[in-house]
């Protein structure tokens, strides 16, 4: 695993989408496996951004996202489908028809089938965008998930059900169960990237770079294993952990 500190949240975002406009560059093809979440917008400006100053091209790029809420359309402003289009793919030159975002309709399990096989459809993606939940959750796997786990619905705690209460009017509106990719297909991305801020990943973030512990407690900590993962912090996240840099 690679760890980049770096002076500030802004920072690190810059770090990723640099990244990211790396793989696009090199392989206007490839695909992308995107993440949704407070933390990659900053990113997902800076794409765009480069994008209208032409600098950077979607127009052969295919992504596949994390996650999805059943129960949520595709047009309900909370829904991840709805997420990516007003936060990128409305705003740069990727054809729609090549990105994919789960459904939150129908049945769920289909849905989660119909995922995993866009996971490997034409490639396994060349970056995976990650976020990292207060508890470590990775996409939508919850503590206890498995390392071979492919995609499925996922239960979401309490505690992710909170945490994203934020963006509904009340905890209630919160859908209770999630349409996610597995850690298999997330960890079958051929790098990984992972931006975390903020006190509230501190335990997460810790239990991820502070020891060598891999554990279904926090999935976080299944990127360990990956041969091309890169966890981008700031150094205020790295001065509260105590991680050295
Ligand atoms: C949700 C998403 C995750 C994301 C997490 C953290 O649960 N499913 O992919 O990483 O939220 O979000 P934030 O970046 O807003 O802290």
């Amino acid at each position: 695993m690679t760890v980049i500190v770096t002076n500030s949240y802004d920072d690190s975002c810059l770090h990723a989408a640099r990244m990211i406009r790396e793989v696009v560059s090199a392989q206007p093809h490839a695909k992308l496996g995107l993440a949704t979440g407070g933390t990659p917008l900053p990113i997902y400006r800076q794409l765009i951004a480069w994008c209208k100053s032409g600098e950077l091209s979607f127009a052969n790029t295919r992504t596949v996202n994390l996650d999805e809420y059943v129960g949520l359309q595709g047009n309900h402003p909370q829904s991840y489908r709805y997420f990516m289009d007003e936060n990128l793919f409305n705003h740069i030159n990727i054809d729609k028809a090549n990105t994919y975002v789960a459904t939150g309709l129908g049945n769920p399990e289909e849905s989660a089938a119909q995922l995993e096989a866009k996971v490997y459809e034409g490639g396994v993606p060349a970056l995976q965008l990650l976020g990292i939940g207060a508890n470590g959750h990775i996409g939508f796997n919850e503590a206890g998930t498995t390392l071979t786990a492919k995609s499925h619905v996922e239960e979401l705690a309490a505690s992710t059900i909170e945490a994203n209460a934020r963006f509904f009017d009340t905890a209630a509106d919160v859908p209770t169960k999630a349409v996610t990719m597995g850690m298999k297909g997330i960890l079958a991305a051929e790098s990984l990237v992972l931006v975390a801020t903020g006190a509230n990943k501190k335990a997460a973030i810790s239990g991820l770079l502070m020891n060598d512990v891999v554990t279904p407690e926090n999935p976080a900590t299944f990127l360990k294993l990956h041969k091309n993962a890169t966890v981008i912090i700031d150094t205020h996240l790295a001065d509260l952990i105590g991680y050295q840099y």
